[in-house]
């Protein structure tokens, strides 16, 4: 096979790749820095489901770690919750990628805000404690706290978060930030 012939298949295989690629950086564009409910999100045309605007008033029920479990997707007949930062998010909706052995699943039933934070998809790194996080992650982590927001209904809330995390967000509560969106 000549180097010529080489290129060309590389070519066949690295442009489509190349492409989804943007097509998926472009469409998860840190969407929730500014959290100013005034300002419009721009009409940004993404393979990520939109936001919604029928969501209902938040729930408050304190949930431990442990009864999050249930919550993973393996039984059809329970809905299914992602928490973030300790925000308990309804995504039953999208059963399709949460659901028992599909591609987000990884996050359902826990608090997996380090792994969202580090754009992983590893198990060990699905863990609450996200105190590790440079301000790059942190920043990616609540921006997809904002992403959820605006498209799940949040039922309650994680009482027994690691310590760590536990002070983190009583620091932030005292002295919140835009981008904290908590
Ligand atoms: C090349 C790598 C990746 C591709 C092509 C990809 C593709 C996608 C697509 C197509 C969706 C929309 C799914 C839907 O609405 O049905 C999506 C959503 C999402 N992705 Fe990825 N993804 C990639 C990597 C990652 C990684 C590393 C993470 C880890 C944090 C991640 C986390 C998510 C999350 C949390 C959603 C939101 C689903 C929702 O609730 O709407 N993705 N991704």
């Amino acid at each position: 096979m000549s180097s010529f012939d080489l290129f060309k298949y590389a070519l066949v295989l690295l442009l489509p790749a190349a492409y989804l690629a943007t097509r998926y950086l472009r469409s998860t564009t840190p969407p929730a820095s500014s959290t100013s409910s005034t300002v419009e999100e721009k009409p940004v045309k993404s393979i990520m489901q939109a936001p919604r605007d029928d969501l209902a008033p938040p729930k408050m029920i304190p949930l431990t770690l442990a009864q999050l479990k249930e919550f993973d997707g393996s039984d059809p007949s329970k809905p299914i919750y992602v928490s973030i930062k300790g925000t308990v998010f309804d995504v039953s909706a999208k059963a399709d990628v949460y659901g028992s052995g599909k591609s987000y699943n990884i996050f359902a039933g826990k608090d997996g805000s380090k792994g969202l934070g580090m754009s992983s998809l590893k198990e060990a790194d699905a863990v609450p404690d996200y105190s590790e996080l440079n301000d790059a992650d942190r920043k990616v982590l609540d921006d997809w706290h904002g992403f959820f927001s605006k498209r799940y209904n949040v039922v309650g809330r994680v009482i027994d978060l690691p310590a760590v995390v536990k002070q983190e967000r009583e620091a932030s509560s005292e002295n919140p930030t835009p981008a904290a969106n908590l």
